[in-house]
């Protein structure tokens, strides 16, 4: 949106009715600003991810916990997850992906503007993991902040580093996925515990020169959203302000199941149509790694095979807001993705927040 048409938004969000007409040219403004001529485009110009060295296979779990692996691979497709060593944090796990992404980009971290964390697990309530990971690779200049969104942080803060480079705050940011959800699990509860892994993953997006058209390489549509009163379905019981400790995580995972198929698909389609695209041009759906019979059915959803769904949900498990960049920058390793191809990346987690982002690779 340009600077201009802002003061009219406001003003129509503070009349009757005006909430909505506000969406609607905050919308538009949004697809002006994507599709104008001469926009300015953020690119993927280099990934990197780092596992934990620890695998723990499902049978790990059916040795101490009333399940077995026969039952977490067919009702989530999980096989095994990383588990962070003691004293592996967050922090290091995100600084050995922004390495691996730098040397995949061939820069050194002075070429960055801004490092952005998505992550639910930091090291410390404070500082932000992304100071942390700017200070491993030693860098005093920029900015870096984390984001909280959960499962879908990734998407959250692919939308940030977007924004900051299309209104020319930043040139190039890293932003990185990291979680060690192991700490916050309460390892008792097999309906949880299982599903969830730790790990790292990070993308290097850089600001260039788009004719506007949806023919341009990089960040092509975005699409968040959020209902606050689902909270109770996804969340930990603990925190800061209320009982001082980190707390475990709960799930209702039928309910949030019943959510994420039907979510997923409406904000994947909705970031297809606002980049000017339809399911058939997509090359690549790269889908938050929870479950792989949500993946499956948001694809069918969508119209689009399994061949072209990324999955690593068999040897990740659910990293949360670090699943998405994982996939991805395993994906780029193997050589999977070819320039220009259109890759579309969907999330939902606690809150809930749900969103996707469409880019072409
Ligand atoms: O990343 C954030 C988003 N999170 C998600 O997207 C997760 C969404 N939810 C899910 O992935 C699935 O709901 C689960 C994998 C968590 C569970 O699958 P489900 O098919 O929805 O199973 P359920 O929760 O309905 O449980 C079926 C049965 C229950 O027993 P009863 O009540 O039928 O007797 C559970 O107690 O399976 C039982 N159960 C287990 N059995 C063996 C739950 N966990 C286990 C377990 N091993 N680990």
């Amino acid at each position: 949106m340009n600077e201009q048409a802002e003061p009219d938004v406001l003003a129509m969000a503070g009349q009757p009715g005006g909430r909505a007409a506000a969406q609607a040219a905050a919308q538009a403004g949004a697809q002006a600003a994507e599709s104008g001529p001469g926009a300015t485009r953020a690119v993927v110009v280099g990934t990197g991810h780092y596992l934990p060295e620890r695998v723990v296979p499902n049978a790990e779990f059916a040795e101490r916990l009333d399940t077995s692996n026969e039952w977490i691979v067919s009702r989530s497709g999980i096989e095994r997850r990383h588990f962070a060593a003691p004293g592996e944090s967050t922090s290091h796990m995100a600084a050995h992906a922004a390495r691996a992404a730098l040397s995949d980009a061939g820069l050194t971290p002075d070429a960055l503007d801004a490092i952005i964390v998505a992550t639910s697990t930091p090291d410390l309530t404070f500082p932000a993991v992304a100071t942390m990971v700017q200070a491993e690779l030693g860098l005093k200049t920029g900015f870096a902040f984390d984001v909280q969104a959960v499962c879908a942080g990734f998407i959250y803060a692919l939308a940030q580093a977007h924004a900051l480079i299309v209104a020319g705050t930043a040139r190039r940011v890293m932003v990185i996925g990291a979680e060690t959800f192991s700490r916050i699990l309460d390892h008792e509860d097999r309906g949880t515990a299982v599903l969830f892994g730790d790990g790292a993953g990070a993308l290097i997006l850089e600001a260039r020169g788009g004719t506007g058209a949806s023919t341009d390489r990089g960040i092509l549509s975005v699409d968040l959203n959020a209902d606050g009163s689902q909270r109770d379905i996804l969340y930990v019981d603990g925190g800061v302000a209320t009982t001082g400790t980190a707390g475990c995580l709960r799930m209702q995972g039928k309910e949030v199941f019943r959510h994420a198929v039907e979510k997923l698909a409406s904000t994947a389609s909705t970031a297809i149509r606002r980049a000017g695209l339809d399911a058939a041009q997509v090359d690549w759906v790269v889908p938050h790694q929870a479950n792989l019979r949500i993946i499956r059915a948001t694809a069918q959803k969508l119209g689009v095979p399994m061949e072209r769904v990324i999955t690593t949900v068999a040897d990740h498990g659910n990293t949360s807001a670090a699943s998405i960049p994982l996939a991805l920058s395993v994906a780029a390793g193997e050589g999977r993705f070819a320039p220009g191809q259109v890759i579309v990346a969907e999330a939902i987690g606690g809150g809930l927040a749900w969103g996707a982002v469409v880019l072409r690779w």
